[in-house]
């Protein structure tokens, strides 16, 4: 058999079509900016980082296939001790995760009791009550966010009394959906005051994008209290969502508890390398801050001109009202070319929009014009 026929005939053994399609073979070699070129949306859905992955965290991964066929230990070493060190925190009080949904997942599973309560904001992010769901029996409080769309926190302290067992606190701030801030000493006072049967569960998700002087990270009380875990990923400035890495910090004793939870050597190399990559970046969360803040600028400009409430973010996201129907909106926006936020129940009459590029809010931006002259919003 000829060599060209032996190719083609194993590829198809192997259900692969003989010929891969020009735009798959061409899109392998395009880095995301030149990909955006392309027909497809604008994704503005995910609160992803529209610069890409760091590019010394490109090459780590890239460089560090050569070790694929080695265990992680090493890699996963050197990231703890790395993140560890940027908190000024032991490396024992770090427990990483594919992502920090695992972290939060590990934080559910940790607290399993038949008498577990779970309380947290509405709306927020919904994984801890997703993580709940397989454990019907857990006694789910969502507590409603306040008018200015901080945690209710004397609600949910409220809703933390007379609990028959122990009770897991999820605090996410800045909030997701809204974007929004709960002041920071506030929590810090209730976590300092909560009875020992109260666990926290803190998600600092877009922690490097908080434009005020009163927040800052619970990381230390983490490590001082055992009843308290912070949540930290590569998702968000780290523009690494698809590479799946995030940390827990905690109380060591907490921290190895939490590792129970999660599979034996759960991250992987390729990860860990870019994870070291992207910490190692002098200038990468300043280039992603200043993206970011460039685009919520564009962003509310038209906002205002179009006289839309928005909610002012500290995230790379803005929650903002629109006029009508929510589905048949983020409809319009597919149809324009552009994937917006889902719904977030009660908050219908808002949508989430991720920050994207700033060229990319500018086309959003004018499709909201159009949608206003077809009286759409
Ligand atoms: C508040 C919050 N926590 C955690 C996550 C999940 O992040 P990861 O990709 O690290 O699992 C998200 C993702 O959107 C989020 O908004």
């Amino acid at each position: 058999m000829k060599r060209r026929a032996f190719l083609r005939n194993g590829l198809m053994a192997l259900g692969a079509p003989a010929v891969l399609p020009a735009t798959a073979r061409a899109d392998v070699f395009l880095t995301p900016r030149q990909r955006r070129q392309s027909d497809d949306p604008i994704r503005l859905s995910s609160n992803e980082n529209p610069l890409g992955i760091p590019p010394g965290s490109r090459e780590a991964i890239i460089g560090g296939i050569e070790d694929g066929n080695r265990y992680p230990g090493n890699s996963r070493r050197a990231l703890q001790e790395a993140v560890a060190q940027g908190h000024g925190v032991p490396s024992n009080a770090i427990v990483l995760g594919n992502g920090s949904t695992e972290i939060l997942q590990m934080g559910v599973q940790a607290k399993l009791h038949p008498e577990l309560r779970l309380v947290a904001p509405a709306p927020t992010f919904e994984d801890v009550f997703e993580y709940s769901e397989p454990h019907p029996w857990i006694d789910l409080k969502p507590i409603p966010l306040l008018p200015d769309y901080a945690h209710d926190l004397s609600a949910m302290e409220e809703a933390t009394k007379g609990a028959p067992g122990p009770v897991l606190v999820y605090v996410c701030n800045p909030n997701n959906p809204t974007g929004s801030l709960t002041p920071v000493g506030d929590v810090e006072s209730w976590i300092r005051r909560a009875p020992e049967n109260v666990h926290f569960l803190v998600d600092e998700a877009y922690f490097e994008f908080v434009d005020s002087g009163s927040y800052r990270s619970l990381d230390q009380l983490a490590v001082e209290n055992p009843n308290v875990v912070v949540a930290r990923t590569f998702s968000k400035v780290y523009g690494m969502a698809g590479i799946r890495l995030g940390y827990g910090i905690a109380h060591p004793e907490t921290a190895r508890v939490l590792q129970a939870f999660a599979a034996g050597t759960n991250c992987n190399h390729l990860a860990l390398v870019a994870g070291l990559a992207a910490l190692n970046d002098g200038e990468w969360v300043a280039k992603s801050v200043g993206a970011n803040l460039e685009s919520r600028q564009v962003t509310y400009a038209v906002l205002e001109e179009l006289g839309l409430e928005y909610l002012p973010s500290h995230t790379n996201f803005v929650m903002h009202r629109i006029s009508g129907d929510l589905r048949q909106y983020i409809n319009r926006m597919r149809e324009a070319g552009i994937r917006v936020g889902r719904p977030f129940p009660p908050m219908l009459e808002f949508n989430r929009l991720s920050l994207g590029l700033p060229e990319e809010m500018e086309r959003h931006a004018d499709t909201l014009r159009d949608f206003r002259r077809r009286g759409w919003i």
